[in-house]
């Protein structure tokens, strides 16, 4: 039988926070097991593990028909990640295409060598150090939306905050009627096409059985002409020298090798990318940690003192962040525990041994940063909410068993992006309001592409009096 879902334990001791059932056997190995697990997963991508999964370092498989291999041993991922050997799988793109065209996320080979070359110089620290005012703005528009509401829905409150921080950084815009038609777009589709269907395990690749898609399809050309028109008005706009630079600055700057500028169809297909990639993971990401943080009020109260201690307005370069080393702490803590990327996974081009184990041509593995995260042999006190163990590392990245923004070449071009918007918005946030959850039902993650709650609680928002120097 199943393990009951196990919830919250508010006993002594450091908080323990929700997470899904762990069945207590594996459920594949027959083809009603396979029907099974994809059933699980088109409800919750991380709704099939087991209990030994969480204890196994590897664990060869097949799954309809194919073989595959969990790979959650530091050394293994490593191999996996940066060998040219494993491709993002090919239908990855099905859910995915639609929104992000044929940008970086999807882009494979010497395309994806060019593209990701010509965008290094929009991520650099430097560059996202330019972006700060672009974050600073999108939480002040936050808080003043939620002054005097008393509670509200901050997983809404967050999406709408992201996807004005990424517009103002991609486009100098603020998230008005384009956004909001972005962000419902946005919303239907992570609610609907976004998931996992039968469909796509059974199918090869991104543009094999389509002929389900319709409502990503439909959706997804509804996204790319809202970006189109973004970028068709500042083109068509006289050029404002009061405002910060944005990514489209650079895009529409960059060139290629020969000196040419990027065609137009690969700036709208990065912005999409851009847009796809990073507004919804961001807003996940603040989302659980403000989840994190009501339920754990001892340490919000050391978060808000240190956030109080360097205002938010006082951040003018990315080195002003490090006066928060607690709330840069509770967001990779969060990462671990909630990483909005749960899962992703490589397909061999050609056969290869990883870890003793005999990978053919075709076959995939799956990296589940949800599984290698809270990994028995990889963590102390794996599923407890414990900040502090990030206290001392200035760079997590060494952390073999942490990678909520993959590995290798493909690692996350907007990682830096997403962190300091991260860590404004929250700082804007908690210097604001003392937050608290109104609804105690436990939250539990339901993954699809990214990591969301099976219900989204409203919060408490009681105001912070300053005091008086
Ligand atoms: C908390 C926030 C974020 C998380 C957890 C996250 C996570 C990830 C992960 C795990 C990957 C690699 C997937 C794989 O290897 O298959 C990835 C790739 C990528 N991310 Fe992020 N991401 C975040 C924010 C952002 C932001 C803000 C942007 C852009 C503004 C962005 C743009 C991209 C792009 C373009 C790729 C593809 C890179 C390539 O293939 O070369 N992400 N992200």
């Amino acid at each position: 039988m199943d393990a009951p879902v196990r919830d919250a334990e508010f006993g002594p001791g450091p908080l323990v926070p929700p997470f899904p059932k762990v069945h207590t056997r594996p459920l594949g190995g027959s083809p009603l097991g396979d029907l099974r697990i994809a059933w699980e997963m088109s409800r919750n991508l991380i709704g099939a593990w087991c209990e030994e999964d969480f204890d196994n370092l590897v664990t060869p498989y097949h799954f309809m028909g194919q073989p595959g291999l969990v790979v959650s041993d530091p050394a293994g991922v490593h191999q996996v990640l940066s060998s040219p050997n494993f491709r993002r799988p090919l239908k990855l793109g099905r859910p995915l295409k639609p929104l992000a065209g044929e940008g970086l996320l999807l882009s494979e080979g010497e395309t994806w060598k060019r593209q990701r070359k010509s965008l290094a110089p929009v991520f650099t620290p430097a560059a996202i150090g330019g972006l700060l005012p672009h974050f600073a703005a999108a939480g002040v528009n936050l808080v003043e939306g939620l002054t005097d509401q008393g509670t509200a829905n901050l997983s809404e409150a967050f999406h709408h905050a992201t996807l004005d921080a990424v517009l103002r950084a991609l486009f100098s815009r603020r998230a008005d009627r384009d956004g909001a038609v972005l962000a419902e777009i946005a919303r239907r589709y992570l609610e609907g096409p976004a998931h996992f269907r039968l469909l796509d395990f059974i199918g090869r690749g991104r543009d094999d059985l389509t002929f389900a898609d319709g409502d990503r399809r439909r959706l997804g050309g509804r996204w790319l002409a809202e970006v189109d028109s973004l970028i068709a008005q500042r083109k068509a706009a006289t050029p404002a020298d009061d405002r910060p630079g944005d990514l489209l600055d650079r895009l529409l700057a960059a060139r290629d090798e020969d000196g040419h500028p990027l065609p137009d169809q690969e700036i709208r297909d990065q912005c999409s990318s851009m847009l796809a990639a990073g507004f919804e993971t961001t807003s996940r990401l603040l989302f659980w940690a403000a989840y994190l943080l009501a339920r754990d009020p001892a340490t919000q109260d050391r978060v808000r003192a240190e956030v109080q201690a360097f205002a938010v307005e006082h951040v003018a370069s990315l080195d002003d962040l490090k006066a928060w080393p607690l709330l840069r702490s509770v967001l990779f803590e969060t990462l671990r525990l909630y990483p909005t990327a749960p899962t992703f996974g490589r397909q061999a081009l050609a056969g290869e041994m990883v870890l003793g184990h005999p990978v053919p041509a075709g076959a995939m593995v799956t990296i589940s940063p949800w599984l290698i995260h809270r990994h028995r042999k990889l963590w102390d006190q794996p599923t407890a909410f414990l900040p502090e163990r990030f206290l001392d590392q200035p760079h997590p990245w060494g952390i073999e068993a942490f990678l909520p923004f993959g590995g290798g070449p493909r690692v996350c071009i907007g990682a830096g992006f997403a962190l300091a918007e991260a860590q404004i918005i929250l700082a804007t946030l908690l210097a604001r309001f003392e937050i608290g959850l109104a609804d105690e039902r436990p939250v539990i993650p339901v993954a699809s592409i990214t990591l969301g709650p099976n219900h989204e609680p409203d919060f408490t928002l009681t105001p912070i009096v300053q005091a008086r120097a």
